[in-house]
């Protein structure tokens, strides 16, 4: 890839994982304040807040990581399974992203509702512990996948019919054995 198109392509990816990072750090701070206010008008807010709006963003930031790093993987000498670390970061983005759509987005209209109760001052009982997981599990991970494209670790991922793959190796094993036969 061209290195003016590449470092285009760079600085959407690190905008869009930062985008990502800050509304997990954003829903961390809702849970946070739901949880742990003694407000409750201020409890119902941080809940409703949560339950309309942060969604979307974080799964639109989550996609947007995902193809801007598909580009450049596609685009680069890195590719999409050829090193550890990328091929990593693709497993832990695609996952996230299932675990957005799949368990955050439905649960969402529920906490939204509850939100307005609390705000209406309604006494209604919620089960809020299943959202302190989402943004520390996906903080978590998202601070790997940092530390990995940072560091970019544990180097090429060996394939079966490449120079350093097994079936190479065992290749010239059997040519090295025979050879110590040959008289
Ligand atoms: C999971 C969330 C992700 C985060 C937080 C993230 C973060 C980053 C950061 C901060 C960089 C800049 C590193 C540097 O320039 O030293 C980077 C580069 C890169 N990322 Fe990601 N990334 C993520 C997902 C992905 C995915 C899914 C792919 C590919 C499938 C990918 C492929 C790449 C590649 C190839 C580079 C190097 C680009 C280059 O230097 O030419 N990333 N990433």
């Amino acid at each position: 890839m061209v290195p003016v198109y590449r470092k285009f392509w760079l600085v959407l990816h690190i905008v869009s994982a930062s985008a990502w990072i800050g509304v997990d750090v954003m829903v961390a701070v809702l849970v946070g304040v739901g949880a742990l206010s003694d407000d409750s008008a201020r409890r119902g807010l941080a809940y409703q807040a949560l339950g309309s709006f942060l969604v979307w963003p974080m799964l639109v930031s989550g996609l947007v990581c995902l193809v801007t790093g598909l580009v450049l993987g596609l685009g680069t000498k890195w590719g999409l399974v050829r090193y550890w670390w990328v091929a990593v970061k693709l497993v832990l983005n695609v996952a996230l992203c299932t675990l957005i759509l799949l368990l955050l987005r439905p649960s969402m209209p529920e906490v939204a509702a509850y939100g307005r109760s609390l705000s209406a001052g309604e006494a209604v009982t919620f089960d809020v512990s299943s959202l302190v997981m989402p943004p520390v599990v996906s903080l978590t991970l998202l601070s790997v996948a940092t530390v990995l494209s940072v560091y970019k670790p544990w180097g090429r991922i060996r394939q079966l019919g490449g120079p350093g793959g097994r079936a190479a190796q065992r290749a010239r094993q059997a040519t090295a054995k025979s050879a110590a036969r040959t008289p």
